[in-house]
């Protein structure tokens, strides 16, 4: 079941969903820093769902003229602005999947960490009105350092009592959107039909695409191997770059935070197919978080599919272990910042 299961029907469906809107629209669907580069083409896209009943946008500011605009188009969402501290409660009573896309980029020359101190503000003060205003939701950590950001969260929940691990998520789908990219150009694969699962966590050397994995299956030589591993590690970078000071990437990452949003919505919906990467709680390997490809159901994360991690070539292997001090070190510095505060 699995081999027709993966996310290349996810994207398919996506694709689809929207040509052809048959699903009843019923979810109520909550961006938290919807005015910024990421939040209003994800608004966008998400005001484009067939399942979404209630668009709600929150941020500190602009967020009426984009709510304005949005509402507009004519797709089955009704969409509602929310600005500032006062009106957050009222933005996540009753939603079922809140987005955080709140927070800094990158400039140039710098890393997800060096934006910590900033985010991990930001994203406490928001997972904790998530915790009072709406427990069941699933969360969609977007803002970095997200190997960071998610282990506050889950400390933020915990304190709060409402935890459920299987429902907080850090959104990794762009690097698994990338690799499928990179991978469809240099072996000249149709785009649609590539999957390439990427696990570990959202980072540098953290973020380790399992090419050996990829689907459909094909070879790839050592050095081939090595250059697609490191620009799928470094394709943020190259947009930070190439935007030269005005950001990071904002396009590409509303592309699959929508897909992520969409596939929860169609889990939610009582879909029994439905399977995505994610930096998620696990008990996959030693560290307490790590991304991996799992299947989603109503509850959040059904399963993790380990079977990924069987059979991984030398590379992948020596890979995995050299990540995982970096990855332990950044959850430990989220889990520490988030514990510090009480
Ligand atoms: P941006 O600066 O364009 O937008 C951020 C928005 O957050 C702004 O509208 C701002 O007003 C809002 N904001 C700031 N503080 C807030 C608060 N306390 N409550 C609500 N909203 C608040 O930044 P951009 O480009 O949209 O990036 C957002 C985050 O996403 C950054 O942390 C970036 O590093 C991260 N990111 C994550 C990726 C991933 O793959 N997970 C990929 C690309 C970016």
């Amino acid at each position: 079941a699995l081999r027709d299961s993966c996310t290349p029907k996810a994207q398919k469906q996506y694709q689809r969903s929207w040509k052809n809107p048959q699903p009843q629209a019923s979810y109520k669907v909550a961006v938290l820093g919807a005015a910024g580069g990421i939040g209003q083409p994800l608004a966008l896209l998400i005001k484009m769902s067939p399942l979404v009943s209630n668009l709600r946008l929150y941020d500190i500011a602009n967020v009426k003229g984009v709510a304005a605009d949005l509402s507009h188009c004519n797709t089955p969402s009704q969409v509602l602005d929310f600005t500032g501290a006062s009106e957050l409660a009222n933005c996540l009573k009753g939603v079922n999947v809140v987005v955080i896309p709140a927070g800094v980029p990158r400039k140039p020359g710098m890393t997800r960490d060096d934006l910590f101190n900033i985010n991990a503000n930001i994203v406490k003060t928001l997972v904790e009105a998530v915790a009072d205003n709406c427990p069941d939701a699933f969360i969609h950590i977007i803002s970095n350092p997200v190997n960071s950001t998610v282990p506050i969260a889950a400390e933020v929940l915990k304190q709060k009592g409402v935890y459920d691990p299987k429902k907080l998520f850090g959104v990794t789908t762009l690097d698994v959107v990338r690799a499928n990219t990179f991978v469809a150009q240099k072996k000249n694969l149709k785009l649609i039909d590539v999957d390439v699962p990427v696990v570990g966590g959202h980072a540098g050397i953290t973020i380790l695409p399992l090419l050996s994995k990829t689907k459909p299956s094909v070879s790839f030589t050592d050095d081939e191997i090595h250059e697609l591993t490191v620009r799928i590690q470094n394709a943020g970078t190259e947009v930070v770059e190439a935007k030269a000071g005005a950001g990071s990437a904002t396009l590409s990452m509303a592309y699959a935070a929508a897909r992520f949003v969409e596939s929860s919505l169609r889990a939610l919906d009582g879909d029994s197919d439905v399977y995505e990467c994610c930096f998620i709680e696990s008990d996959l390997t030693e560290l307490p978080f790590f991304a991996s490809r799992v299947k989603l159901g109503k509850k959040g994360v059904e399963a993790v599919i380990s079977s990924d991690f069987q059979g991984l070539t030398e590379y992948e292997q020596k890979a995995l272990e050299a990540l995982k001090p970096e990855l332990k070190s950044s959850i430990e510095k989220g889990i520490g910042f988030a514990q510090k505060q009480t």
